[in-house]
């Protein structure tokens, strides 16, 4: 894609963005949650990730925008579906059907007008049992945790601390070495945003930064594996079950906006 030229304010390495850019973010990010909105509707057991992916794509498309992951870097599909075990970014496949006690989550990231929204949301397929349904519950409800800290002039890593806590005091683990980004004018920007830090540490929250919340709760263990045969699946190293919800938030002057769910 060409890269239009913008002005840009940045705070250390991280880009500020002015209103009207976030004004763009905000539309891209209505066409992502709108999409995600449709998958959730459709998605049902007996239906591949393939499918799930032609979904993604086509609605995007016809709202006239495109899917930020497809070519990212390779990656060869426009969403990332990740199963049970899989923490994060697992490709769509014919041979993937979800069945009945599944949880999956459905990453989707939108580029309109050149500007960037992503968020994911984990389904429950059918009747799962009562401990994935709770780990799926605890990883949303760690968002709304999270968000609960996003407020200018305090450090980042507040927010990342009060995930980790919260995960933890239910039992679940955080992965560290892979989180969330700053978003808008490119996909990935600073900040790297982790959910397991200290109070008191990371980059000073000011208006105008946008970036992700989502963080990945394991049942188990935090530790995970790749995927060495395609380079992007990441499993749990334990085989245990992985939740994740994603939301992009830009900071205001009074606390935080949605800008996608
Ligand atoms: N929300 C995911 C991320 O920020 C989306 C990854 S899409 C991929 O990493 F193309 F990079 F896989
Ligand atoms: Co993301």
């Amino acid at each position: 894609m060409r890269k239009k030229k913008r002005k840009v304010l940045n705070v250390g390495n991280v880009p500020v963005k002015s209103r009207s850019q976030i004004d763009g973010i905000r539309e891209s990010g209505k066409i992502n949650t709108a999409v995600l909105d449709y998958v959730q509707e459709h998605i049902r057991a007996g239906v591949s990730t393939a499918k799930i992916d032609q979904w993604v794509h086509e609605e995007t498309i016809r709202m006239g925008a495109f899917p930020a992951p497809l070519n990212y870097e390779g990656f060869p599909k426009s969403v990332c579906t990740s199963l049970n075990d899989v923490v994060c970014h697992g490709i769509p496949s014919e041979d993937e059907i979800l069945k009945e006690g599944d949880i999956i989550n459905v990453d989707v990231s939108t580029i309109y007008k050149g500007y960037f929204s992503d968020a994911s949301r984990t389904f429950c397929i059918g009747e799962v049992s009562a401990d994935k349904k709770r780990l799926v519950q605890i990883a949303k409800e760690s968002i709304q945790v999270g968000l609960m800290e996003v407020k200018p002039w305090k450090p980042i890593g507040d927010m990342g601390h009060a995930i980790h806590m919260y995960a933890q005091s239910q039992g679940y683990s955080v992965v560290e070495e892979i989180g969330g980004h700053g978003i808008g004018l490119e996909f990935h920007e600073e900040p790297w945003v982790s959910y397991v830090t200290k109070r008191g540490t990371g980059e000073i929250m000011v208006p105008g930064m946008v970036f992700t919340i989502e963080p990945m709760i394991n049942m188990g263990t935090p530790e995970f594996y790749l995927d060495e045969e395609n380079g992007w699946t990441v499993y749990t190293a334990d085989g245990m079950p992985s939740a994740q919800w994603e939301v992009t938030v830009a900071v205001t002057e009074q606390g935080y906006e949605i800008l996608s769910r």
